[in-house]
């Protein structure tokens, strides 16, 4: 029997029903849905549509409904979503009195409510996980990544860093989607509950109530945006994406990084997976496959905003769509994180071959020249010349004498060779955000002090 049956002589078809459900997905959010009811009981009691008997009646059937679906209870397609099966459900224990839960409410508010509180308790989850992975990140750089490595810019070697300075760089990028994850929640955090159809309800309800017993800062003020705005979820899926784009780069380099040919990490035996046919295999699946999902976390974005798109107000039911993609890809991206995190601090981080007489310290000549007075331009056309000159005999930018220098310019004097020191080069980048160490220790004490508990 539908809840409409009043006015309707039969159907819906089987395939229809099979078609309309929202069940499979809602099941993931049953505890939201009793919980919503509950408050909504609470709320209809205190300004006197149910009496305290029947409040008890309602809190406790809900209860025992809880405990069916904790234990397995299995809904059939007719309930069609979570709200119709734990009504009919509630009936089924208590009786008629079920009824009257549904006095000054419409699923339609009641679905905004569902998912709010889910999306809420999920995002505030994500959130702490991805502050945990900005720690891990700090962490490993403070501690194990004082090497000097190539920096690169176009994938092409372009002057020393530490290694520490490449991986704050990914600890701050978490850190802005830690930042995006908890303004989000802003706005996912405000009550539809009591918006009923779209258009408010005669009965004397207490919106603030409902708000307050469920946690929420606050009420939507109009009912027809409480029931169809979907943008909080949209914007949601806009900040994992964010977050994907960053984990899916990062995966890219820890990729990078597990070469041979790169030899800057090797993963540990719990994040990597062998080969079946080639022995000496070590893969970094877990970051390929960070990767990959990012597809699926972009997809849901692109799915939440076509569908609002060309919807007329309020509730339409294409709005039921809504729920797969977001479960799925908060689900996603908090694994994510969560293998990343593992990745990352179990990671070895493998002592990098020296960089004496590297080319990627042209720079350092250039900025000598300058920091003794030379116009940059004019020192750099002359480091070009030099290192065209290093390139063609083979030979390292330290390998050349002070006599040979000179030939290109007066101003060199002995102490090139030392400025040319790698890690010289690096410690003397010490403005602000450069990668010399005390850079590297002001931020990780920054980020430390921002994201630890
Ligand atoms: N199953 C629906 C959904 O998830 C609930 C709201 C249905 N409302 C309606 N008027 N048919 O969106």
């Amino acid at each position: 029997m539908a809840l409409w049956d009043g006015r309707f002589e039969g159907g819906p078809a089987v395939e229809m029903q099979s078609f309309g459900e929202s069940l499979g997905v809602d099941l993931q959010m049953w505890e939201e849905d009793i919980t919503g009811s509950k408050a909504h009981a609470q709320m209809l009691q205190s300004v006197g549509l149910l009496s305290s008997e029947e409040l008890q009646l309602i809190l406790s059937g809900l209860d025992l409904v809880a405990d069916d679906l904790r234990n397995g209870w299995v809904p059939g397609v007719e309930d069609e979503d979570i709200h119709m099966a734990v009504e009919g459900r509630l009936h089924l224990k208590i009786g008629d009195v079920a009824g009257k839960l549904h006095t000054a409410r419409s699923r339609n508010d009641q679905v905004a409510t569902d998912v709010r509180l889910w999306l809420r308790r999920r995002l505030a989850l994500l959130e702490r996980s991805v502050k945990r992975l900005v720690l891990v990140l700090v962490q490993r750089a403070v501690q194990d990544a004082r090497v000097l490595v190539p920096g690169y810019t176009h994938l092409q070697r372009g002057q020393p860093i530490w290694f520490a300075h490449q991986l704050l760089a990914h600890a701050w990028s978490f850190s802005r989607d830690a930042e995006r994850l908890r303004d989000c929640l802003r706005r996912v955090n405000k009550s539809p509950l009591g918006a009923a159809a779209m258009a408010g309800t005669p009965h004397p309800i207490d919106r603030n109530k409902t708000a307050d017993i469920l946690g929420f800062d606050g009420v939507m003020e109009n009912a027809m945006d409480a029931v169809s705005a979907r943008d909080h979820m949209q914007e949601s899926l806009a900040a994992l994406s964010i977050l994907a784009s960053h984990l899916s780069r990062l995966s890219t380099e820890i990729i990078l990084w597990s070469t041979k040919e790169f030899s800057r990490v090797r993963l540990s035996d719990d994040w990597s997976t062998g080969s079946s046919i080639m022995p000496q295999k070590r893969n970094p699946d877990a970051a390929e496959l960070i990767r990959g999902k990012t597809g699926r976390i972009y997809g849901s974005l692109t799915n939440l905003l076509t569908l609002t798109k060309g919807l007329p107000m309020a509730y339409n039911r294409d709005l039921q769509e809504d729920r797969n993609a977001l479960f799925d890809s908060v689900r996603t991206a908090a694994a994510s994180v969560s293998v990343m995190t593992g990745c990352i601090s179990s990671m070895q981080i493998l002592e990098p071959p020296p960089l004496e007489g590297d080319l990627l310290l042209a720079t350092e000549i250039a900025d000598y020249l300058s920091s003794k007075g030379l116009p940059f331009r004019e020192a750099h056309h002359i480091t070009g010349r030099i290192v065209k000159r290093c390139e063609q005999e083979g030979i390292g930018l330290h390998q050349l004498s002070l006599a040979e220098y000179k030939e290109y310019h007066d101003l060199f004097e002995a102490d090139v060779i030392s400025w040319l020191r790698p890690e010289a080069a690096v410690e003397r980048r010490n403005s602000r955000g450069g990668t010399a160490w005390s850079q590297i220790e002001r931020q990780a004490q920054m980020l430390r002090a921002t994201f630890s508990d």
